[in-house]
C-alpha cells in the first residue's frame, strides 16, 4: 500500500504516486514517445480502480487535457476518497492551445471544472503556465482571484505549475503548492524544490519519467527512477501518467519500494 505524505502546509496527505491523466483525454500535440488510442470508459475505470486499491489518492487533470475532466467527473469511484488537482489559464481548442489568466476566464474556468468534475469544491487549482511564469505572476489577475476562490471555499489549495527558476522561486511566497518538472534529464528546477520546502511549501513533481522517455528501452530501471524522484526532501508526490495496467502496477511497486525515510 503506498504511504502518504503532507503536502506542505495544505492539511492535505498525499500519495507518494499521483495518477496524470493528459492521456485519458487528449492525443493531439502532446510529447510522447509514440502515439496511442484514448481509453474506453472502461479501461480507465479498471485503471481508477487499480490505482484506488494500491492507495493512490492523487489525481492531476487540466481543462487543456482535452475530455479528462469531463471523464474523471463521469467515472470516479467514490469521489470524496480522492484529491483532485486541476489547473486554470491552458486551454486547448481545434487541436492547440491559447492561454487566458484573466480574472473573468480564471473564474469561469473554476466553475466548468466544477461542473465537469461533478464536486463542489476543488481540491487544488494550479496556473498553467505558458512559460512566461512571472509575466502571469506580475500582470495578470489570475493568482488573485484564485486566492480569492480560495477564501470562498471553493478550492482547498491553490498553485502554479511553473516552468522557470525564477518563476517558481517568487510562486513560493505565493502558493500553497508548487508543480515542478524533475527527472534525471532535467534537475534544474532543485533549488525550487529545496526553497519551497524551506518555506513549507507542497510539491507535486511532473514529468519525472520525461514524459515517457527515461524508461524507454529499460536502461534504468523504474525502482531507480522512483528512488532518485522523491529524494529531494520536500517532494510530496510524483505526478505519473499512464494509460496502462502493467506500467502502473510498476511504478506502484517501484514507489513501494522506496523507503519512507528517504523523505
Ligand atoms: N502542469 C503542466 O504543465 C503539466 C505538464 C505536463 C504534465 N503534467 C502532469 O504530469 C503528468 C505526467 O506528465 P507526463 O505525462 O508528461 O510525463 P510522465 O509521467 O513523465 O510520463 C508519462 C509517459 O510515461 C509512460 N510511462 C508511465 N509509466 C511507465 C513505465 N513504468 N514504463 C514505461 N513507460 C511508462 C506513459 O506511457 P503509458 O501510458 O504507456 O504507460 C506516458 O507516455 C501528466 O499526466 C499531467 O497530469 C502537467
Amino acid at each position: 500500500m503506498l504511504i502518504q505524505r503532507e503536502l506542505g502546509g495544505t492539511g492535505m496527505r498525499v500519495s507518494r504516486l499521483g495518477l496524470g491523466t493528459v492521456k485519458f483525454g487528449r492525443n493531439e500535440q502532446v510529447k510522447y514517445p509514440a502515439g496511442f488510442d484514448l481509453p474506453s470508459d472502461r479501461e480507465i475505470t479498471a485503471l481508477l480502480d487499480q490505482a484506488m486499491a494500491a492507495g493512490v489518492n492523487l489525481i492531476d487533470t487540466a481543462p487543456a487535457y482535452g475530455g479528462s475532466e469531463q471523464r474523471l467527473g463521469k467515472l470516479l469511484p467514490e469521489r470524496d476518497r480522492w484529491l483532485l488537482c486541476t489547473k486554470v489559464g491552458e486551454i486547448f481548442e481545434a487541436g492547440s492551445s491559447r492561454f487566458d489568466f484573466s480574472a473573468s476566464h480564471t473564474r469561469a474556468s473554476v466553475e466548468a471544472s466544477l461542473r465537469r468534475l461533478r464536486s463542489d469544491r476543488l481540491d487544488i487549482v494550479l496556473i498553467h503556465s505558458h512559460g512566461n511564469d512571472l509575466d502571469i505572476l506580475d500582470r495578470s489577475d489570475c493568482l488573485e482571484t484564485l486566492t480569492k476562490l480560495r477564501e470562498r471555499g471553493l478550492i482547498r489549495a491553490i498553485g502554479m505549475s511553473s516552468k522557470t527558476v525564477a518563476g517558481g522561486l517568487r510562486a513560493i511566497d505565493l502558493v500553497d503548492v508548487l508543480m515542478l518538472t524533475y527527472n534525471r534529464a532535467d534537475t534544474s528546477q532543485a533549488e525550487v524544490i529545496e526553497a519551497a520546502h524551506k518555506a513549507g511549501k507542497g510539491v507535486l513533481i511532473k514529468k519525472g519519467l520525461a514524459s515517457g522517455h527515461a524508461l524507454k528501452g529499460h536502461s534504468v530501471s523504474a525502482a531507480e527512477t522512483f528512488r532518485f524522484l522523491l529524494q529531494p526532501p520536500g517532494v510530496s508526490s510524483i505526478i505519473v501518467g499512464t494509460i496502462n495496467p502493467s506500467h502502473l502496477r510498476e511504478n506502484i511497486a517501484a514507489v513501494e519500494a522506496v523507503p519512507a525515510a528517504a523523505a
